[in-house]
């Protein structure tokens, strides 16, 4: 599999369900460290996700750098972005949907939010928001919870491709037009520029990717189904 051109982002989405015997043979793709986080205390719908986002991640990280998926070894940043050489990537998971960014040089980040039931859009916005965006979840009546889970998944996006932390990209100004739209933080929190393009999401979610640098870029969309990479013998 071909990594992506300069200044193209594929991204693959990745359903989240499989069958008890996919999610068996995908926890043999798994490194240690993957293998044994929460193992003991996770509940049955968290692990089968964990397991195959995180097969996914190889299986398909692994075919752009034509390697085995379970001899990838992952360094992480400072506050955690798993990392790989030869490529940069980015994932992004709620509920039963995971979104993997991929870049050939260019850092990366992802995020897809799920609607929070009972989340105090509001009252966050007022409390961390710049003062536009206060505004424009304040004023967007019942429509408040989308509105701030689109300009979340924005900031999250920028601070994913930083590989930062969620605090730092709380001040970041996002709201206006999704697409190729430019960020640069007047804090001095979080260094760098970043361009973001909403994704398409399903209904009550939502996406965006963010790549570092200035330079529009364009993206591509695929998807990776885990009991069809087993069935087709896609993994090992
Ligand atoms: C990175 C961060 C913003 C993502 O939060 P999130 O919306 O809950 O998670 P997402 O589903 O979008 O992304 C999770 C994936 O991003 C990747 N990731 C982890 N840390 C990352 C970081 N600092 N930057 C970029 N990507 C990161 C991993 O692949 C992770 O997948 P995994 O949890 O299955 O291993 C958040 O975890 C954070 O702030 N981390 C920094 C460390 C920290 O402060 N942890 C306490 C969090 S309350």
């Amino acid at each position: 599999m071909q990594l992506p051109p300069a200044d193209v982002v594929h991204i693959w989405t990745v359903p989240l369900t499989a069958t008890a015997a996919t999610v068996s043979r995908l926890h043999g793709l798994l490194g240690l460290r993957e293998r044994l986080r929460a193992a003991d205390r996770a509940p049955a719908d968290w692990w089968r996700r964990h397991v195959v986002s995180h097969a996914a991640v190889r299986a398909i990280l692994g075919g752009y750098l034509d390697r085995e998926p379970s001899s990838l070894r992952f360094g992480y940043g400072r506050w955690g972005k798993p990392r790989l050489a030869g490529l940069e990537f980015n994932l992004s998971h709620t509920g039963d949907l995971a979104l993997l960014a991929v870049s050939a040089q260019r850092p990366v980040g992802v995020d897809v939010e799920g609607s929070r039931p009972d989340f105090p859009a509001v009252a966050f916005a007022d409390r961390y928001f710049p003062p536009a965006e206060r505004e424009l979840v304040a004023a967007a009546g019942p429509e408040a919870p989308a509105v701030w889970r689109r300009l979340w998944s924005r900031k999250e996006a920028c601070v994913k491709a930083a590989g930062a932390r969620a605090a730092l990209g709380l001040s970041l100004a996002v709201a206006g037009p999704g697409d190729l739209r430019r960020v640069r933080d007047s804090s001095g929190l979080l260094p760098g520029t970043w361009l973001l393009r909403d994704l398409p999401a399903p209904e009550g979610h939502a996406a965006c990717v963010a790549l570092d640098g200035d330079r529009p870029f364009a993206v591509t969309h695929q998807t990776w189904i885990a009991d069809e990479a087993v069935r087709h013998r896609e993994v090992p």
